[in-house]
């Protein structure tokens, strides 16, 4: 790994290239840090049992415990009150509140985030809610899933229940995470729950979640005064491995079948023609019928960044194509093409093509093998260069007209990094696995400074 230049100590330069009443925060999910999963009545996820599948996790670990935050929320919410964060995304559980999936709310799991919520609120942070993040109810997925069309409804029903729980106090609400990754990685690369290997399976669910994305928002707006509903995607910057025409294709066809397959359907546009063809091609259509679904409405859409994927094609057939960092380039611990002016250019490009009225990065960070010194401090210099190299390349894309209104650090916390369980480290915050004490990185102290303009 190479040594990065020394930072600014004062990060109050870059700082002062956002407004301010910019919207600084940090971003979680539930299954990576609550733990308690068997506690106040909540049910299984497909993430309980994927994680028991032998061979499915790295470390053959689970998130049973995870960051303890379930116990613990109160203190995470004043550490981030420490660091002056102005916003928290978090995602709700779906079986803590409806341990079958449907039918009953239960009373405790509704309770938890609204303690939560309250606590935020407290300090001053404004809560973003997120719906899914995806640890769908089991009970659910025994009835076929997101496969199965009548999780439109399943769905809107849930997001109804947590609008009516908690409306009057949470006005911002995300629908989904990554839909992309819980329908490819989930249902046709099978490297998540609930881990089927199946391509017509995985289009039928990125169908069934752009329709209850639909549903949802309509349901919330319904409950909700002054709602704001948006969705986190997942847009890495993608881009041919080499020169070579075969390259060329590949990267525009995986981006046609990936990003704007859900991205045109979101804004109105139906599937992409492009998008259609190369699936098709590839036998992803196989028996499966599609209709386009119908637009939400979107208040922002909120964008997950990390990296630069390469594409490299094996052959000229769709899907044939090996998709990762080229070598030679900078990488984090998880193999990822470090590109912050990626981040820039996606942002530029997701205005020019869709025009949403606000931009969120709602996910961005890196895993680097932190240790604890001596002294007790973690010098996590490579993340903090991470860190601010992309918020430079933020601040480059508001300079250029785009209305970006917020970003959120992944994650406050050393968490549960799914198939790679507790193998990775992501947190601004170190997390002791086997004390739950938790040490702000020396990138936490950075992070502070920059939101202070210090
Ligand atoms: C994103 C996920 C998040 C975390 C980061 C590293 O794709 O939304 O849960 O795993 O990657």
């Amino acid at each position: 790994m190479t040594t990065p230049p020394p930072l600014d100590p004062h990060p109050a330069a870059l700082a002062g290239r956002f407004p301010t009443d910019f919207s600084w925060g940090f971003a979680a999910s539930a299954y990576q840090i609550e733990g308690a999963v068997t506690e106040d009545g909540r049910g299984v996820s497909i993430w309980d049992t994927f994680a028991r599948r032998p061979g499915a996790i790295a470390d053959g670990s689970t998130g049973d415990i995870a960051c303890d935050h379930y116990h613990r929320y109160a203190d995470d919410v004043r550490l981030m009150a420490q660091l002056g964060a102005r916003a928290y995304r978090f995602s709700v559980s779906w079986p803590r509140i409806l341990p079958g999936g449907t039918g009953t709310p239960n009373q405790p799991g509704l309770d938890f985030y609204g303690r939560l919520v309250d606590a935020l609120l407290e300090a001053g942070i404004r809560p973003m809610l997120n719906l899914f993040h995806w640890d769908l109810p089991q009970a659910l997925q025994d009835r076929g899933g997101f496969a199965d069309p009548q999780v439109v409804g399943w769905f809107s029903d849930y997001a109804a229940v947590l609008a009516s729980s908690l409306g009057d106090r949470v006005k911002d609400w995300m629908t989904f995470n990554e839909p992309a990754v819980f329908a490819y990685l989930g249902h046709a690369d099978g490297e998540h729950a609930p881990g089927v290997r199946d391509w017509p399976t995985a289009i039928r669910v990125a169908d069934h979640a752009l329709r209850a994305h639909a549903a949802a928002g309509t349901a919330i707006r319904a409950r909700v005064d002054g709602a704001r509903v948006g969705i986190a995607f997942d847009v890495n910057q993608v881009a041919p491995a080499t020169g070579s025409e075969l390259d060329r294709l590949g990267a525009e066809h995986w981006s046609a079948a990936r990003d704007a397959w859900f991205l045109d359907p979101l804004f109105g546009r139906g599937y992409p023609a492009l998008g259609l063809e190369v699936h098709r091609a590839a036998g992803h259509l196989d028996g499966v019928e599609l209709d386009d679904p119908p637009a939400g409405q979107l208040d922002y859409l909120g964008l997950n960044y990390y990296r630069r994927d390469s594409v490299h094609a094996l052959s000229d057939r769709p899907f044939d194509w090996r998709i990762g960092a080229v070598a030679g380039s900078e990488q984090t611990q998880m193999d990822w093409h470090v590109a912050p002016d990626g981040l820039r250019d996606t942002l530029v490009d997701l205005h020019r093509t869709y025009a949403p009225p606000e931009l969120i990065v709602t996910e961005n960070g890196a895993a680097y093998p932190d240790t604890i010194e001596a002294d007790g401090r973690v010098r996590d210099t490579h993340r903090q260069h991470y860190l601010e190299r992309h918020l430079e390349a933020v601040a480059d894309a508001l300079e250029a007209g785009v209305p970006v209104t917020g970003y959120h650090v992944w994650s406050l916390l050393d968490n549960y990094e799914w198939s790679l369980g507790y193998t990775r480290r992501f947190g601004l915050v170190h997390v002791d696995f086997d004390s739950q004490r938790r040490t702000p990185k020396d990138s936490a102290r950075w992070y502070q400074r920059l939101i202070a303009r210090e």
